[in-house]
């Protein structure tokens, strides 16, 4: 998978700077184009030569370089990068990225890359278990959908043992081909997304809603558009920024989604409903707001909703559809009874404890043909991998 690709290589000031030479060389090796970005502090642990030498390509140590076109060299180099590894990747150069800082070429790539990122972080363990800097990795994770291989243990260049070594060269070619065979599973494939909960009014300022954030659905689109697929998100209300480069239409009601999605079914190939769908709307919605009275109780009636992705199963065809099961007892039966009576062909089983507005989940991923795979508590992002290889499998 890495013959023909085009790697971006960012090399930051630590130490393990002269390993880069061995990852540069490989990938070369093995067919990969690369471009080496350094930065300043880098150059002073190994010359930007050794690099140049290695990948017949200029060196960037820095941005305002004269360009070697009139095109902006990150962008243009952004739009070209099948994938950015930043190796190793220093404390400093985790929260520079994490914060959106664009001070030198590798920041500014970053900003700019629309590629997977793979990033091995490489420091002093205290410095690498330090919380600010766990809490960049995770919004790493979260926002850029960033791939991160962990440093290894063993002798620190400080002299003290632990973890913080830049992990192996085979390690991070394996995540490498890893990354980029998985990029290209779901290209062609059109994939329908719903995500958050729906609001069903009751009067101009009051509804019904529910606990759903979004961030399963969203996570899944993102994750769906990193392997290929052209993604439509249709999305309740959230307090989520639409994933860049992400058609998404926005909801309310489930009356509302039901209409989006019968909308999007015929073009699609896949429909993942990750969305909190009402179930029961108001039967009357108030123009005005519903006043006080000086009666104690007050009753809303409520009417029954269509179940979308239950309609969506009678007339699926040779479409793929994955829904959610969100359960507070007997998990797995009733997952399976919605298995079935959906017509789905993947199931995600989620206790309502674990789920609901949290960025790590636990489900159990429930396939028609029996399979059944209980994963561990994951981030909602590598929760959204794990559906997204299983539905392949389907
Ligand atoms: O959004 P987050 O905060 O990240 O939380 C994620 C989640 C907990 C909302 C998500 O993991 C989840 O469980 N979503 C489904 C919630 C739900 O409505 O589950 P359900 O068991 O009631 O519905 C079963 C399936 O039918 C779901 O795929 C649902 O989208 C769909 N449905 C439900 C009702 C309805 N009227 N139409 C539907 O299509």
């Amino acid at each position: 998978m890495i013959k023909g690709k085009n790697i971006v290589l960012g090399i930051t000031g630590s130490i393990a700077a002269y390993k880069s030479a061995d990852i540069t060389s490989q990938l070369v090796k093995l067919g990969a184009n690369v471009t080496v970005i350094m930065t300043k502090s880098a150059t002073r642990f190994i010359s930007p030569l050794t690099f140049q030498t290695i990948c017949k390509n200029k060196v960037i140590t820095d941005i305002f370089e004269a360009p070697s076109s009139f095109d902006v060299e990150h962008i243009s180099l952004a739009d070209k990068s099948d994938i950015f590894l930043i190796a190793p990747a220093t404390a400093n150069i985790i929260g520079k990225i994490a914060c959106g800082i664009a001070d030198d070429f590798l920041t500014t790539f970053a900003v700019a890359c629309k590629s997977p990122i793979l990033i091995a972080p490489t420091m002093n363990e205290r410095m690498y278990l330090n919380p600010i800097l766990q809490e960049n990795i995770k919004k790493l994770k979260e926002i850029y959908g960033a791939h991160f291989i962990e440093p290894e243990k063993g002798r620190l260049a400080c002299g003290e043992k632990g973890l913080g070594r830049l992990a192996s060269v085979d390690k991070i070619i394996a995540a490498i081909e890893d990354i980029l065979s998985s990029s290209d599973i779901l290209r062609g494939k059109k994939i329908l997304v719903t995500a958050g909960g729906t609001c069903e009014p009751i009067d101009p300022i009051r509804y019904i809603g529910n606990r759903s954030s979004g961030k399963m659905g969203y996570a899944l689109s993102v994750a769906a558009k990193e392997f290929g697929a052209e993604v439509i998100l249709i999305s309740a209300p959230t307090q989520l920024e639409s994933p860049p480069g992400i058609k998404t239409i926005f909801v309310e009601t489930a009356a509302q989604m039901r209409e989006e999605v019968l909308k999007a079914f015929p073009e699609v190939d896949i429909v993942i409903s990750a969305a909190a769908v009402a179930d029961f709307s108001p039967q009357k919605v108030s123009t005005q707001k519903i006043k006080k009275t000086t009666k104690d109780s007050f009753t809303l009636k409520l009417n029954k909703n269509p179940d979308i992705l239950a309609e969506l199963g009678r007339k699926k065809g040779n479409k793929i559809l994955v829904g959610f099961a969100a359960e507070s007892e007997n998990l797995i039966p009733n997952a399976k009874k919605k298995l079935k009576e959906k017509n789905l062909d993947l199931i995600v089983a989620n206790d309502i404890k674990t789920g609901f507005g949290k960025d790590t989940t636990q489900v159990t991923i429930i396939a028609k043909d029996g399979r059944c795979e209980e994963l561990p508590l994951l981030s909602k992002k590598e929760v959204a991998v794990r559906i997204l290889k299983e539905l392949i499998g389907v």
